[in-house]
């Protein structure tokens, strides 16, 4: 994390080089001013050190108005961080929420940058941490999660438990994918124990969390039924993983799980609490945990008496809050799963830093996979 004593270090170098080497913000006008004159060439080289390519917004509002691209000081890592040099930064909705200050969130920050979940390598270690980590490939969650820089960035600033080792066979597309989506998931299959034997209702098995809630349902030993929202989508979904498949717009959703699961569901990963409550209602058996990371509607009604004799649970998710302990056996099943080849996560895009205003965009349009950007080295 840049310190206010870091900051106004950097600042008072950054006038100072600014004023030998004006700042660029493309990476062909650095190389032309690596060509220039000797003095060139060495202010240029010190302004490479000190500085980093970043996206960031200082106020919230539409991507294309407020998302700027340019360079900012270098962080460093303190005590019980780790600094990492990133080759992906993975865009989710709740990023764009933040941006766009959703439910009239306020900037936290004077100055953002953006999104919590990337991928790269430990570049360097703060005290406290083991060196031995500089090197490591990594994937990051959390990094703009009561913290200012993300990982819109070519370096981004973790608690060192933040940043967890990648597997070999693990590529840094997957690895970026896994934070919010990833742990998000996790929690809404795994929140009440373990799965194995049991049967798991994932609404919106196409989606970014729904997915990987499908997936790691089935990595649990979960029999998963799966729903889209449109016939036509059946097709799309993976049946290696989706026991039994329905769609919503069937007339007779609830009839269809329950052919699926003649005793009802014991777990259902919920996208729409709002519009899909009276079904999960319909289709539990008694005792069963409906986990919901979002809703359609903010003041949903729902059949509290059926609800109540059923004993069921409602557990609400909101993975910025979730538990450390929780985030940590996420981050470690995750990594096992990845690593095990049992997660695929389709990118519908990876976009430069420069394009992280079209980035935003396609996320908030809804996509069918993961938007990504590529971090130059
Ligand atoms: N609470 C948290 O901590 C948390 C964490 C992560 C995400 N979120 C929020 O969760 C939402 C989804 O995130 P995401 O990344 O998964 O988005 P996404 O990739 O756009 O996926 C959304 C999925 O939800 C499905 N869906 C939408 N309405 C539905 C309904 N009424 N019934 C069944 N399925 C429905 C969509 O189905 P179709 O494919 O048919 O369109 C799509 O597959 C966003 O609002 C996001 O901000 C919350």
């Amino acid at each position: 994390m840049v310190t206010h004593a870091a900051t106004a270090r950097y600042d008072w170098l950054w006038s100072w080089i600014h004023r030998y080497a004006p700042i660029s913000v493309t990476p062909a006008e650095v190389a032309r001013r690596r060509r220039g004159t000797d003095r060139y060439r060495w202010v240029c080289g010190l302004h490479r050190w000190l500085v980093v390519l970043a996206a960031w917004y200082e106020r919230q509002g539409p991507a294309g108005e407020v998302l700027q691209v340019g360079e900012l000081p270098e962080p460093e890592a303190g005590p019980g961080e780790v600094r990492v040099r990133l080759t992906r930064s993975g865009v989710s909705p709740g990023d764009t929420k933040k941006r766009r200050g959703w439910l009239g969130s306020a900037m936290p920050f004077p100055r953002v940058i953006p999104h919590s979940d990337g991928a790269g390598t430990i570049e360097s270690a703060g005290e406290g941490v083991d060196a031995a980590r500089v090197g490591e490939r990594a994937w990051v969650f959390g990094a703009q999660s009561y913290r200012p820089f993300g990982t819109a960035a070519r370096f981004t600033v973790v608690p060192a438990h933040q940043a967890v080792a990648l597997p070999d066979n693990v590529g840094d597309d997957m690895g970026a994918c896994l934070g919010i989506p990833g742990i998000t998931a996790h929690r809404a299959v795994f929140g009440d124990g373990p799965v194995n034997g049991s049967t798991v209702l994932v609404h919106g098995v196409l989606g970014g969390v729904g997915s990987v809630a499908a997936q790691l349902a089935h990595w649990g030993g979960a029999t998963v039924i799966g729903t889209v929202r449109q016939h036509g989508d059946r097709e799309r979904v993976n049946d290696r993983v989706v026991d039994h498949l329905v769609a919503l717009d069937h007339p007779a959703p609830a009839t269809a799980i329950r052919a699926a699961a003649p005793d009802g569901v014991d777990r259902v990963v919920e996208v729409a609490f709002s519009d899909n409550v009276d079904l999960d209602a319909a289709v539990v058996r008694n005792g069963a945990v409906i986990a919901a990371y979002a809703t359609r509607r903010d003041r949903p009604d729902f059949p509290f008496w059926s609800m109540l004799f059923d004993n069921l649970t409602i557990r609400l998710l909101g993975s910025d809050d979730f538990p450390s302990e929780a985030k940590q056996q996420a981050a470690a099943d995750l990594t096992a799963a990845a690593r095990d080849g049992a997660l695929f996560i389709p990118i519908d895009a990876l976009l430069s830093l420069e394009q992280v205003a079209e980035a935003h965009d396609r996320v908030d349009a809804g996509t069918r996979g993961r938007v990504l950007l590529t971090i130059p080295g």
